[in-house]
């Protein structure tokens, strides 16, 4: 199977087409089965499926989980739905909104510029916060197992000090009355996370292009991170729709993010999307000999259920592939392309699942971590599949490329505090779970507040990147 790999990306077999249609009754008949299902069970889970009208609103959008997601219900962003993509890509090329970058650039600005007064400059002292070494060195230290502990120094910026806050994720912004979930710190047994130090992350990815690639969670941490080093320097937005790019000049320094749902290739013939689980993304793969870092990411994009095609598989498997073997597939795919590209000579980080929260439609009564985790077996199931192909994938590394892993499902299992939940709007706290005449406000216990937990993925990431990159240093 590996070896045929690379012949099936070059290969365009078609794909029997009375399968195929066959299939997409089927799914759809499970859609409107499951919708049918759910929209007649109760209010409490509200299902809004919305359509082309509400191609314009990035903001919310909610999506029926038609596979075996215990949520019932997830919000992922219509920045990413397939339609939303085309009718958008078709705006592009209509130049209907050539400008709409470089405006919100603009206001970015702005409000930079008549926040940078209340901004103090970071001035923490870090030596209290920093890599106390202790008994262990540094790069032996595993990272995933510890605990979530109290730490009122704060968060690394506010939403007044970070202007590129996506307001879904802006909690404090939408009127989340609560604070501390911004002030729990992860702290490994055997060391220390220092607190994330912009300044020496910048020297450190001096002249390098650092890539998110994934979801709207991909796009959360990309967010998260930018916030972060926002506090000692204002980046440059290059770029455009299909590749996001923040220059920062004084190290030359560019954070990337490309929008990838399942990392593998899909197409929307007749707005039926089809996902090809055995060709990676061309939409960030084309350009990975480019990336120093790329931090990939997927998973709940797979729970819609779609169609899913092998090129050039065994015929009689596409009936078979449920959502949890697709996702197996697609991993394996992607970390194995990665892993035997020609030219890719930089560090790969499969992050792992990003765990979501849903009891009962509702995560907003969460104010503090777990003390316990809650079971959730297709979160487990799905971070599994991860690791199961990173290891595949690690041993068939053949060129420059190094893949590691991030493996922060369970230790983010704890934070049911840190989701938007009702304060995914201004206005969704107080119509949450009420009927708006069809139109219903449902919780985000997916996504993460910013600041937020989501910002200790970065400082792992930062920790990942040190051992790869002043390895040595570091351990004297
Ligand atoms: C759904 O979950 C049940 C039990 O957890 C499992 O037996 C079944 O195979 C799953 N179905 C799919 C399509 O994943
Ligand atoms: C961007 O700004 C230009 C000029 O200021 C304006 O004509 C255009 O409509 C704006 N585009 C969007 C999407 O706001
Ligand atoms: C930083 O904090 C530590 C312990 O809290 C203290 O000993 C040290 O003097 C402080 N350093 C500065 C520069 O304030
Ligand atoms: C930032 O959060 C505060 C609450 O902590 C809120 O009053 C303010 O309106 C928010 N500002 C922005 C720009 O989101
Ligand atoms: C990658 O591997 C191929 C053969 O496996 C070799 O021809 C090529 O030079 C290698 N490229 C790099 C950058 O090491
Ligand atoms: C790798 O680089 C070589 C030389 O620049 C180029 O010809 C080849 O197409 C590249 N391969 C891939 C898979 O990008
Ligand atoms: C989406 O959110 C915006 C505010 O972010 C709100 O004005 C709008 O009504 C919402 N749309 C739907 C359909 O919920």
């Amino acid at each position: 199977m590996e070896i045929a790999l690379s012949k099936k990306f070059l290969c365009t077999c078609t794909v029997h087409r009375s399968l195929v249609i066959s299939v997409g009754i089927m799914v759809l008949f499970l859609i409107r089965a499951s919708w049918f299902l759910v929209s007649s069970s109760s209010s409490m889970f509200p299902l809004s499926v919305k359509v082309a009208e509400d191609i314009q609103n990035t903001e919310n959008i909610t999506k029926i989980d038609s596979g075996n997601h215990s949520a019932g219900q997830l919000i992922l962003d219509a920045r990413d739905l397939p339609f939303a993509e085309s009718e958008r890509s078709r705006k592009a090329e209509a130049g209907e909104d050539s400008n709409s970058l470089e405006n919100s650039t603009k206001t970015v600005t702005g409000r930079l510029d008549s926040s940078i007064s209340i901004w103090a400059p970071a001035s923490h002292n870090t030596s209290s916060h920093s890599s106390n070494s202790g008994k262990t060195k540094f790069g032996d230290c595993d990272l995933y197992h510890g605990k979530w502990i109290y730490d009122p120094t704060g968060p690394l910026y506010t939403n007044i000090t970070c202007p590129i806050l996506t307001q879904s994720q802006n909690c404090q912004g939408n009127g989340r009355p609560d604070k501390d979930y911004e002030n729990w710190r992860w702290k490994p047994d055997q060391c220390h996370i220092p607190r994330f130090d912009a300044r020496k992350f910048l020297e450190m990815m001096k002249g390098k292009i650092l890539a998110f690639i994934g979801d709207s969670v991909a796009r959360n941490q990309m967010e998260s991170m930018l916030c972060i080093l926002w506090q000692v320097e204002a980046p440059r937005m290059r770029g455009n729709r299909r590749m996001h790019r923040w220059h920062f000049r004084s190290t030359s320094t560019t954070i990337v993010r490309i929008w990838s749902s399942w990392l593998v290739h899909k197409s929307a013939p007749r707005g039926i999307v089809k996902v090809h689980l055995d060709k990676p993304d061309e939409a960030f793969f084309e350009f990975l000999p480019m990336f120093d870092v790329v931090v990939l990411s997927s998973g709940h994009w797979f729970s819609k259920g779609s169609i899913y095609l092998l090129l050039n598989g065994e015929k009689d498997q596409r009936n078979h592939i449920n959502n949890m073997n697709a996702y197996n597939i697609a991993m394996e795919t992607v970390l194995t392309a990665i892993a035997t590209h020609p030219n890719y000579t930089g560090i790969a980080i499969l992050r792992t699942y990003s765990p979501d929260h849903y009891k009962g439609g509702s995560c907003s009564k969460n104010l503090e971590p777990a003390k316990k985790l809650a079971g959730n077996g297709h979160t487990v199931m799905m971070r599994d599949k991860q690791v199961e192909s990173f290891k595949e994938a690690v041993k068939k590394v053949s060129n420059g490329s190094k893949l590691r892993l991030m493996d922060i499902t369970e230790v983010f299992g704890y934070r049911h505090d840190g989701h938007p939940g009702r304060y995914r709007s201004p206005e969704a706290k107080n119509l949450v779970g009420r009927d708006l005449g069809g139109r219903t406000q449902s919780e985000d216990c997916l996504h993460w507040c910013m600041p937020g937990p989501v910002d200790i993925w970065n400082e792992i990431l930062f920790e990942i990147l040190k051992r790869e990159l002043q390895g040595e240093q570091v351990k004297v």
